[in-house]
């Protein structure tokens, strides 16, 4: 694995090196923060191949000093991003509230804790030992949220709004960030949370919690929110301080081992569905009423920030920041003039937030904001080299083609997409982050109607229901969104309409399959744009804008791309198949691309093309193999 090699010239001797961490729960991360500037970060799933992978993250770690080229016994702190002791405060008060109930979910929690968690200080010396010199700093939950979105942000100052399940009591906060400082303002308290509000219609409507929220995000459209007011009614009470109560004799999180209960059920007229069964009417009406109320809160949390804090930035962080729907009406809705969203929003993102808290709030040093954020496009995972791709290729006697010039290379590259291939974009550094962004994506060409199916039938080998996501110029985002010209979304984190000028019209035959066909397949599939592979049902897109500075070479492929074709898009989807983490190294990418239908592989300077490769895995050997990757 070859490190940042454009960091080096960077690092001079290091001052002070922070090693950030999250784990033990889920999306495990390091990152490393040296003299305040990031020099890297990653999730130990795009390692061990698990994902979500919740372990002690030591790939990761392990990946990140060798970036910087720091080693751990320079180290000279380790900042943890969470307070296990507060954790361990709200599940003993939890319990104790509920009791008897919950003994079960309690009995079967403790072990865990007793063992390792409540020692995590321990944990982490152990694991550490070579950082001898090391201070182990433990921030709070969501300071660590509030930092990943505020420092690496490019703004001086703004309102900060952090929301995710719960961290250790908190669920939701409102703050402000000035210079190299930031303050929480306002806190919502544990067991009322937006997280865990719309995982429990995640986990009713059949879905897994924790990742399947993206699926009910983009369900929703295909529903109508007829239980939005029983939601209010019911189940929440939403006040104008942007603060909400749930009524928790409708939910089982707190001393059950589901999230919902039984006269939950019958509100919304009967028992969870089953994962992978059929989706019936009622679960995308959910979908569409959840969705529709957590905007509402959303954008009542954003008034609120706004009024608190007189700010007209606002940066976002934890897990339903990665709501982009949301994100999007947050945007044009105008609350805030600017809006910053920490790529790894999630819990991942922790690991770079409480690096980053600890070398500006509490050693106290400055921050200069950079123009375009400090987050590099969140490529801050590992690159590997020509010399290691060639090796991997001669080792397996892999044809393949070098191109000398990136100007050759690309002009090949936007040949085979514009011809209607399905293309495995390697390039770079490894993103930081749930999303592909153009170090490790699969390309094809937004305007082919077919482009939908083949890429989920043939290569993502699952059956979806959602429309692919576009990167598109981001000088050319508004002739196609309704996206403000100076707008951004360089982490494919805002979703946007389709302008009018590119919807067109549908037949009578078409329109009934849009209104009523059990197989939402074939309505994904209506054509209903110019661009049909990345139009959702209610002509909407989750935009990515890609531009010169972050994206280099990607940038220019699509640049090439346009000369050729006119079309300044394409499709972006995550290098992987269902299940499996977004590949990291040359070898996860070249097995991905044996064990698919993709047409050619892209690995830096090289290109490989499908009808070239000598044994091809049969049927029968991809499908052993996709049966190891757990449904996502
Ligand atoms: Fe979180």
């Amino acid at each position: 694995m070859a490190c940042a090699g454009k960091l080096e010239q960077h690092r001079i001797v290091p001052m002070t090196s922070i090693l950030g961490i999250s784990a033990f729960y889920h999306d495990s991360a390091a990152a490393l923060v040296v003299d305040g500037r990031i020099i890297a970060a990653a999730q130990e799933e795009r390692f061990t191949r698990k994902k979500h992978d919740p372990g002690f993250p030591g790939n990761a770690i392990a990946y990140c000093l060798e970036a910087g080229g720091v080693q751990p016994e320079e180290l000279d702190y380790v900042a943890f991003y969470d307070k296990p002791l507060l954790k361990f405060d709200r599940l003993l008060e939890t319990y104790l509230a509920f009791a008897p109930a919950g003994f079960r979910s309690f009995r079967l929690a403790m072990p865990v804790w007793l063992k390792d968690k409540i020692h995590l200080r321990r944990v982490l010396r152990q694991q550490l030992k070579f950082a001898h010199r090391a201070r182990f700093v433990f921030t709070e939950h969501h300071e660590s949220h509030a930092a990943s979105a505020f420092f690496p942000s490019p703004f001086d100052e703004a309102a900060i709004l952090t929301i995710d399940g719960v961290g250790e009591w908190n669920t939701a906060t409102i703050g402000v960030g000035e210079g190299n400082h930031l303050r929480l303002l306002r806190e919502l308290k544990f067991p009322h949370s937006l997280g865990l509000l719309y995982s429990a219609f995640t986990y009713y409507c059949g879905f897994k919690v924790n990742s399947g929220e993206y699926k009910l995000m983009g369900l929703a459209p295909y529903g109508e929110p007829r239980f939005a007011d029983a939601i209010c009614r019911h189940l929440i009470e939403i006040k104008n301080d942007g603060s909400f109560w749930m009524n928790m004799d409708f939910f089982n999180y707190c001393q059950g081992l589901t999230m919902t209960n039984d006269r939950f059920h019958k509100l919304f007229g009967g028992p969870p569905r089953q994962p992978e069964s059929q989706l019936e009417q009622r679960h995308m009406d959910l979908a569409a009423s959840i969705q529709a109320v957590a905007e509402k809160i959303v954008l009542n949390m954003a008034r609120e920030a706004r009024r608190l804090t007189g700010k007209k930035n606002l940066v976002l962080a934890g897990g339903v920041a990665l709501n982009c729907v949301a994100n999007g009406h947050l945007l044009r809705e105008g609350t805030f003039s600017n809006l910053w969203i920490q790529p790894a929003a999630g819990d991942a993102g922790g690991a770079l937030g409480a690096a980053l808290f600890l070398w500006h709030q509490l050693l106290e040093n400055e921050r200069q904001p950079e123009k375009h954020d400090s987050q590099q496009g969140s490529f801050l995972g590992p690159k590997f080299s020509n010399d290691e791709i060639a090796r991997l290729l001669d080792a397996q006697k892999i044809p393949r083609q070098k191109f000398d010039g990136e100007v050759e290379l690309l002009g090949e590259v936007t040949e085979l997409l514009a011809a209607g291939k399905t293309v495995g974009w390697f390039h770079g550094r490894v993103e930081f982050g749930p999303r592909a962004l153009g170090a490790r994506s699969i390309l094809g060409d937004p305007r082919n109607s077919e482009m939908q199916s083949v890429m989920n039938v043939k290569i993502k080998f699952r059956e979806s229901f959602r429309p692919f996501a576009p990167c598109v110029l981001k000088e050319r985002a508004a002739d196609y969104f309704d996206f403000p010209a100076d707008a951004e979304s360089p982490y494919m984190l805002l979703v946007a309409p389709v302008l009018e000028k590119h919807r067109i019209a549908i037949s009578e035959t078409d329109r009934k399959i849009m209104a009523n066909d059990p197989d939402l397949r074939r309505r994904v599939n209506v054509v209903r744009s110019t661009l049909p592979a990345i139009t959702h049902v209610d002509y909407s897109a989750r935009v990515q804008t890609v531009d010169e500075q972050r994206h280099g070479r990607f940038y220019r492929l699509l640049q090439a791309f346009e000369t050729k074709t006119g079309c300044p898009m394409l499709v972006n989807t995550s290098f992987n198949v269902r299940g499996e983490p977004i590949v990291c190294s040359p070898a996860d990418a070249l097995r991905c691309f044996l064990f698919t239908d993709m047409d050619a592989l892209v690995l830096e300077d090289f290109i490989l093309r499908k009808e070239q490769m000598p044994n091809v895995p049969s049927t029968e050997e991809r499908a052993r193999r996709h049966a190891t990757f757990s449904a996502d």
